[in-house]
Order: C-alpha cells, then structure tokens, then sequence
C-alpha cells in the first residue's frame, strides 16, 4: 500500500499530460529565478518532455538564457560528438532549439583520460553554481535514476559506473555504428538528492514495476529510485497506465 501523504505523486491520463505538466514546473521554477541551475536527463522519456519546453520557448518566447545546465550523465568512453552520445542527443533534442547559452551548458566529457578529476570537477561546479535548483530524472526499468545501478551506494558521489545487463539491454537498441560503452559517468545518489528539488516522470506500462518498488515497500539501494521518498521536495509525475498496478491510500 502507497501512502500518498509522504510524498507529492501526481497521477495525468496521458502521457502528454505528464510532459505538460513537468514543462509547467520547470517554467515556474525559471520565472522565480531565471539563472536557475537545472539537472537535466537524457533518453526516450526527455524527447517529448523536451519538445515541451521548446514549445515554451517558441510560443511565448519563454527565455533560457540565464539558466544553467548540468546533465547527469555520459557514456565512457564516448566522443561528444558521437551521435550516440548524451551530449548530441542534448544538442540534437533540446540545446539547438532554445536560447540556452553554450557557456551556461555543464557536461561531463567521456573522452576524458582522466575520470576521476573529471568526476571530482563537476562535483565542484555544481557547488561553485551554490547546487542544483531542480533536477528532472527519468527511471530505469531497474529503478536506476542517473547512471545509479541497483547496489549504488546512496552515499556516492559523480564517479565512473559499470553499467547493469538490463540497462545495455535497453539502450544499445538505439545505439548504432559503435561497440556499446560497458560504462558511464554519472552524477551520484548524494549528488542527486543534494538538488533542491526533484520531479521524476515515468510514462509507458514497462516502467510500473520499478515505480511500484521506487513508491511502496522498503527504501533499499536494490531500487535506487525509492532513496528519493526522503527527499524533501520531489515530485513524482506519471501516466494513468504506468499507475495501473499502485495500491494508493490518500
Ligand atoms: C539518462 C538517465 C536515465 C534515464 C532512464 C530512463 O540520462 O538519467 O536514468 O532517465 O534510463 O530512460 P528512458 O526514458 O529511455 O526509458
């Protein structure tokens, strides 16, 4: 059974309904403060999700200019200018198309000899920009938000993750023309729930599992998702059919 009252769920019909209203948040959080610092996500989920923020831009000439971006995550070791890069799925799905400035984007490079320092760098300009206002998480089929595998530590921080079976399972099917990556570097469980706010959008059947783990029972990194019912301000926004299996007592 689903407590509703320990955190924010909110339930849409559709799955445009979802994207509607994420876009809506992120809006009003720009408005309150246009240089907000904004977590961002790659994957299926973001596209449409993206295409609303652009739709945003383009009709009421919503402005981007000030807001700060930090991705949280990357392929390793992948070109930046691989198309299957995180980084030109950025560029490609939602950079090119509003007035986000190329200074204000933060990625973290999977070219990089050097991981560690990388890793340790971002860390740093995530503090220097004083911390991540909002951060947007999609879901793994395996509860994963980031790069964070089940088994991650909730203490861990920007590092180099060995990517699970389940997850090259799902992405390499849109992946082409280069071996698939066995790893990633990815913003950590701490580093995510350092962010002042959080809203996850989950939409489509085959993610009601891991949202039924990540909402109901224990809070265990077998599920890396569910260590975001602690957070203090996080909202959950997901499609009727993805919220077909949850038990909710309101
Ligand atoms: C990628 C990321 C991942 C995805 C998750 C869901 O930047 O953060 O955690 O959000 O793998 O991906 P889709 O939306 O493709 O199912």
């Amino acid at each position: 059974m689903i407590n509703k009252s320990d955190f924010k769920l909110l339930i849409v019909k559709t799955e445009k309904d979802v994207f509607k209203e994420a876009a809506k948040i992120v809006c009003n959080e720009i408005k309150k403060k246009p240089n907000l610092v904004f977590g961002l996500a790659t994957g299926k989920t973001m596209k449409p999700f993206y295409k609303e923020l652009i739709y945003h831009y383009k009709k009421h000439h919503f402005d981007f200019s000030r807001v700060k971006t930090f991705n949280l995550d990357e392929y390793y070791p992948i070109s930046g200018k691989s198309r299957n890069s995180f980084r030109y799925f950025m560029e490609k799905n939602f950079f090119r198309h509003v007035n986000i400035k190329e200074e204000n984007i933060h990625f973290l490079s999977g070219n990089t000899k050097d991981y560690e320092k990388e890793c340790k760098n971002y860390e740093r300009m995530i503090k220097e920009e004083g911390g991540i206002d909002l951060q947007v998480l999609g879901i793994g089929v395996n509860g994963h938000i980031g790069f964070n595998e089940p088994n991650s530590s909730f203490q861990s921080l920007t590092r180099m993750v060995k990517l699970s079976k389940s997850t090259i399972k799902q992405n390499s099917k849109y992946f082409f023309n280069e071996n698939f990556p066995k790893y990633a570097l990815t913003m950590g469980i701490k580093t995510i729930m350092n962010s002042k706010k959080i809203i996850l959008i989950a939409v489509g059947k085959k993610k009601s599992v891991a949202i039924k783990k990540t909402l109901s029972g224990k809070i265990s990194r077998k599920i890396p998702a569910s260590i975001l019912r602690r957070h203090k301000n996080v909202e959950f926004i997901i499609s009727s059919d993805v919220a077909s299996d949850l038990k909710l007592s309101i």
